[in-house]
C-alpha cells in the first residue's frame, strides 16, 4: 500500500484531539485531500453501536476481556471501512488512537496483560501497524487535571471513574511501548504549550512525509 498510516496516542487529556485538529489544518494546505483525519470508532454505524455498548454506564457487568474484544471489533470495522480504502488510494491517514490504546488501557490498565491484548488485536487488524505513531506524553496528574477542568461534573462516562493506579499503569505501558518500538513511536512532550506541541508534531510529520 502506498499511503501512510499515522496514529496519535497518549492518555486522555494529553492533547491529541486538540493538536491533531490544528496540525491537520496546516497539513491540509500542503496535502489537500490526500490527507484524511479519523478517529476510532470512526463514524461508521457498526463501530458506533459497539462503542455505545462499551460506554453505556448501565453495563456495569462488563467483563474486561469483553470490553477489549468490543474495542477490537469496532477497530476492525473502522479499519475495513475507512483506513484500508484510504491507504489503498495513497492517502495519508491521521488516526486518533489505535491498537496501542488497547494495549495500554485494556492490557495494562485493566490488567489483562499487554501481550495478550496485542495478540488479540493482531487478529482484528490482520497485522496492519502504523508507519508512525506520535505519543503525546504527560504525567498522569496533568492529564487528569486537564480533563476535569474542561468538563461538566456530570459529563463523565464509565471510563472516567477509574482510579489513579489505573492511570499509572496506562502511563507505564505507553512508556514501555515507546521504548520497545523506537523506530515507530516518537514521544512528544505534551506538557508544553499547545503551539509548541503543534510545531513539534508538524516538524516530525513533515519529515516523515518528505514535505
Ligand atoms: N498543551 C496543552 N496545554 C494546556 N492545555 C492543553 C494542551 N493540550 C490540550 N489541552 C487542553 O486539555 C484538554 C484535553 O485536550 P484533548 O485534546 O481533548 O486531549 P485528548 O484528546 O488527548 O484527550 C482540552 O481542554 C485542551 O484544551
Ligand atoms: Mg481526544
Amino acid at each position: 500500500m502506498a499511503g501512510k498510516f499515522i496514529t496519535f496516542e497518549g492518555p486522555d487529556g494529553a492533547g491529541k484531539t486538540t493538536v491533531l485538529k490544528l496540525v491537520a489544518e496546516q497539513l491540509n494546505e500542503i496535502l489537500g485531500d490526500q490527507m484524511i483525519l479519523t478517529r476510532e470508532p470512526g463514524g461508521n454505524p457498526i463501530s458506533e453501536q459497539i462503542r455505545n455498548i462499551i460506554l453505556d454506564r448501565k453495563n456495569t457487568e462488563m467483563d474486561v476481556r469483553t470490553e477489549a474484544l468490543l474495542y477490537a471489533a469496532a477497530r476492525r470495522q473502522h479499519l475495513v471501512e475507512t483506513i484500508l480504502p484510504a491507504l489503498q488510494s495513497d492517502k495519508i491517514v491521521l488516526c486518533d488512537r489505535y491498537v496501542d490504546s488497547s494495549i495500554a488501557y485494556q492490557g495494562a490498565g485493566r490488567e489483562i496483560g499487554e501481550q495478550e491484548v496485542a495478540d488479540m488485536n493482531l487478529f482484528a487488524t490482520g497485522g496492519l501497524t502504523p508507519d508512525l505513531t506520535l505519543y503525546f506524553e504527560v504525567p498522569v496528574t496533568v492529564g487528569l487535571a486537564r480533563i476535569k477542568q474542561h468538563r461538566a461534573a456530570d459529563d463523565v462516562d464509565r471510563l472516567d471513574l477509574e482510579k489513579q493506579a489505573f492511570h499509572d499503569r496506562v502511563h507505564s505501558a505507553y512508556e514501555k511501548l515507546a521504548q520497545e518500538n523506537p523506530e515507530r513511536i516518537r514521544t512528544i512532550d505534551a506538557t508544553q504549550p499547545v503551539e509548541k506541541v503543534v510545531n513539534e508534531t508538524l516538524m516530525i510529520l513533515k519529515q516523515a512525509l518528505n514535505k
